[in-house]
């Protein structure tokens, strides 16, 4: 599928991260997955998207993007010093990581998100999730499936197969990430806020006086 170059610059100049990948094709195919993207949305910019609506919805997809493919790198490299049997493939890591959640695109677009309120037993809701909408663009795009695999698989979708070392630490650091923010802003942690009856054990009562 034909995608404009200047399109795929603006993408992957927000995501500077991109520039560790070796591979100046794989690199392109990252861009040219949110280009889709965004062409097949209502959002007109990849800094519009939202990161996750009911964790913090003061973080954007870019900042969540960035920060996840930070970690999960950082956590690669470390093992990777210790342990030089553990072999992540570094492009794969940094491609997959990008793109976990290009998905979002799909899933908080309102205008599409509107058309399934009202019929929800005749369309689900959503119908699909980000991770499988994540991986129609991704295999659109042309990436391998090592890639695809990990957009596919790093969240729940990913319980019914077996992940590769990359879409592990994806998955992971996807999920530490916002556990770190939740309980650093909010005190919560990710089950509290998605059951909606946070688990926080009350204070005894504080005392009046001097007494003990
Ligand atoms: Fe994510």
């Amino acid at each position: 599928m034909e995608v404009d170059g200047g399109a795929i610059d603006a993408v992957l100049s927000a995501l500077p991260e991109a520039d560790e990948i070796q591979d100046p094709e794989l690199r392109r195919r990252v861009g040219s997955a949110f280009v889709l993207g965004l062409r097949e949305s209502s959002f007109s910019s990849i800094h519009d998207v939202p990161g996750e609506y009911d964790l913090d919805p003061s973080v954007n997809l870019v900042a969540h993007t960035r920060v996840v493919t930070a970690m999960a790198t950082a956590a690669a490299d470390a093992m990777q010093a210790r342990f030089p049997d553990v072999k992540v493939d570094r492009d794969t890591l940094i491609a997959g990581s990008l793109l976990h959640d290009v998905g979002k695109i799909y899933e908080y677009d309102r205008l599409r998100a509107a058309t399934w309120r009202d019929g929800r037993a005749r369309t689900g809701y959503p119908p699909i999730r980000h991770p499988i909408y994540g991986a129609h663009l991704a295999m659109a795009a042309g990436l391998p499936e090592a890639v695809v695999h990990i957009v596919a698989s790093h969240a729940a979708e990913g319980t019914r197969v077996r992940r590769s070392l990359e879409a592990t630490l994806v998955a992971t650091l996807d999920h530490i990430s916002w556990e770190l923010l939740l309980t650093a802003r909010r005190g919560l942690t990710i089950d509290d806020v998605r059951s909606g009856t946070p688990r926080i054990r009350s204070l005894p009562p504080r005392k009046s006086g001097g007494s003990a």
